[in-house]
Order: C-alpha cells, then sequence, then structure tokens
C-alpha cells in the first residue's frame, strides 16, 4: 500500500526519531514552580531569537494569541484586525469572550494591510468611544494563502501604533515562513511589535506548543494569563526539548517547503479547470480554486492517496511540511493532474 501525501496543514507533522529522543532524554522538572530547566531554556531562546526580553511556552497558538490579547486591554477595549485574521475567524470568539474585547475588522489586501486605514481607524478613549488599545498582524497570513507582508508595512505600522500609544501583536504562527520566503530575520519582524508569538507546532514540526515574547513585565502578566486559562503545564520540558530540536534542526530547511509548494501551484496554473494565484503563492501553502465543486476533488485525490483541505465551496488548500518530500510532491502532482482530467 502507498503511503498517503498529507497536505491538510503544515499541523500534521509527526515528531521525527531525532526529535522523539530529544524529547526522551529531556531534563524536567515542575515548570509552574518555575523548576524545568528545558522549558526556561526554549523560553530564553526564543526571546534571544526574536531579540525580546522574555518568552513564555504555552500549549497553542490560539492560547498565544488569547492570551497576548489579554494582556494588552482591558475589558471593553478596542482591538484591530484583519478580518480574514485567524483571532478573528478560527479562535472560537476568544477575543471577545476572554479578553472582552470589541474586535473591529479592517480589510487587507493579499494579506497586506493598508497601513493609512488602520491609522484612521484608532480610537482614543472618550465618554462615548471605546479606547483602541491593540493591533494584531499576522505574519506569514493563513487565509491569504500563506503571503508575506512586507517588513515597511509592519515599521510603518508600528511607527503610529507607537506614537498612539496603541500595542502590536504579531502572531507570527508562521514567522520563520516568512523569514525563510523574505529573508528579512525573524528579529526584525518582531521589532515591530510589543509581543510575537511562533508556532512550534507547524512547519517546525513539533507536536505540541507555541512560544509568546516579549518585554520582561508583559511575559510576566501573560505567565499568570496562562495560569488562569489552564496553560500552566508542569513537566513540559518534554515538549520544550522538541521545541528546542526544532528551533536547530527545523528552520532552515522551510525553503524546501516553499519550493515544493510552487512546484505544486505551478502544475496548477496548467490544468484547465483549476485557478491558481502564482503570486499568492510565496511560502508553504497553495489555495486555489475548482470550476468542480472542492468537495468532489478532495474525494477524488484522497482516492489516489493524497490528503487537502475544502476551504470553500469551490476553493482547496494544499500545505507542504516537514513530512512531505520531494517524492510525494511529485505523487501529488500526478493525482492533480489525474484528478482534473477526470472530475466535473
Ligand atoms: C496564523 C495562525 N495563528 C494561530 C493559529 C493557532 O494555532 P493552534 O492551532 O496551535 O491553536 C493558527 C493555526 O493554524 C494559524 O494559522
Amino acid at each position: 500500500m502507498q503511503a498517503i501525501v498529507d497536505l491538510r496543514s503544515d499541523t500534521v507533522t509527526r515528531p521525527s526519531p531525532g526529535m522523539r529522543e530529544a524529547m526522551a532524554n529531556a531534563v524536567v522538572g515542575d515548570d509552574v514552580l518555575g523548576d524545568d530547566p528545558t522549558v526556561q531554556e526554549l523560553e530564553s531562546r526564543s526571546a534571544n531569537l526574536l531579540g525580546k526580553e522574555a518568552a513564555l511556552f504555552v500549549p497553542s497558538g490560539t492560547m498565544s494569541n488569547t492570551v497576548a490579547i489579554t494582556v494588552h486591554t482591558r475589558p471593553g477595549d478596542e482591538v484591530l484586525m484583519d478580518a480574514d485574521a485567524h483571532s478573528m475567524l478560527y479562535e472560537a470568539g476568544a477575543p471577545a469572550a476572554i479578553a472582552g474585547v470589541l474586535v473591529r475588522q479592517f480589510h487587507s489586501s493579499c494579506g497586506v494591510p493598508n497601513v493609512d486605514e488602520v491609522a484612521r481607524s484608532i480610537h482614543h478613549e472618550s465618554l462615548h468611544t471605546p479606547r483602541t488599545a491593540l493591533v494584531v498582524l499576522e505574519n506569514t497570513h493563513n487565509v491569504a494563502g500563506g503571503a508575506v507582508i512586507p517588513l515597511e508595512v509592519h515599521e510603518r505600522l508600528y511607527g503610529i501604533c507607537s506614537s498612539e500609544g496603541v500595542r502590536v501583536h504579531l502572531d507570527g504562527a508562521r514567522l520563520f515562513n516568512a523569514e525563510a520566503a523574505s529573508g528579512v530575520s525573524a528579529s526584525r519582524y518582531a521589532a515591530c511589535a510589543d509581543t510575537v508569538t511562533f508556532c512550534l507546532s507547524k512547519g517546525l514540526g513539533c507536536p505540541v506548543g507555541s512560544v509568546l515574547c516579549g518585554d520582561r513585565l508583559t511575559i510576566d502578566r501573560a505567565r499568570r494569563v496562562r495560569k488562569m486559562l489552564g496553560g500552566g503545564m508542569r513537566q513540559s520540558g518534554v515538549l520544550a526539548a522538541a521545541g528546542l530540536y526544532a528551533l536547530d534542526h527545523n528552520r532552515r530547511r522551510l525553503a524546501d517547503d516553499h519550493r515544493r509548494a510552487r512546484r505544486l501551484a505551478e502544475t496548477l496554473s496548467e490544468l484547465p479547470n483549476a485557478e491558481v494565484d502564482l503570486a499568492s503563492v510565496q511560502t508553504n501553502m497553495v489555495y486555489f480554486s475548482t470550476s468542480a465543486p472542492a468537495d468532489r476533488w478532495v474525494t477524488a485525490l484522497a482516492q489516489r492517496g493524497v490528503l487537502c483541505l475544502a476551504l470553500g465551496v469551490h476553493r482547496i488548500r494544499l500545505v507542504t511540511h516537514l513530512d512531505v518530500d520531494d517524492e510525494d510532491v511529485e505523487r501529488a502532482v500526478r493525482a492533480l493532474k489525474d484528478v482534473s482530467a477526470s472530475v466535473v
């Protein structure tokens, strides 16, 4: 039986033998009591990597964003974010339910916000208006197809927000993909935000975890909010060890995922009944539209051993990652051609 090529998400990776060995050998302690040296090492390495004072290991990207939004705001404040941001669409309403904030959306073009529009949306507190306390940015931008937000956009927006007393949180779930695609270091993006989170459990191939980085006072407050949400973990060094391994071994290979996504996108661009915007394929994601219903493509591809997700009636997403090699991509290319010729 042929192995499955799983292109549903970069979250489907399984820890490699080297990662499992690092996890098995981790020195651990009770991290809520401040006793886990491996978690502490991951937090200090992450903070250094992003040029921040401190960092906090959290179980997921959703918790990291929720903790950040909570520490930067008070209930009744307003948070500005893209209408297609992950925190807007896919975090179960956590900004409203947990932080108690009002979310106001701005619109982006291919994931890139219009800085002037965001600046115009900032409210100062008055008898009538909520205070705009925070802007959330996402890089790479998932729903925009893994698009990279240019550094200049971050710089301009951060300049405006800082002078207006508005904080900036960067959802960098895939920040290292942005780094690999643009050649701009993750720390330069991070310098344009008060807090930044990155995920270990996506392109970096870990089973669990994200890291939130920022100044010491903000991260101290974040640690308390994490505890409140039930995210204080005990011997979590076994998970942090996977994170340290990933930073050493899996960060520099992300460009391979991007090259493979490009190969899939170029194949799709030549098929008569699929449409892909090649300019939007900048990292490890390929979103494309189909003239036939997307679920028929998904079923037909699954029958050929290739898994992907329908994210709309005619929209499909393919994501490359650590567990997809060149041979897998060529299998997916053959399956896409085959399905395109047979599904109407
Ligand atoms: C941009 C972005 N932010 C945050 C998250 C949330 O991460 P998690 O699934 O670990 O909660 C995701 C998940 O896919 C994401 O794509």
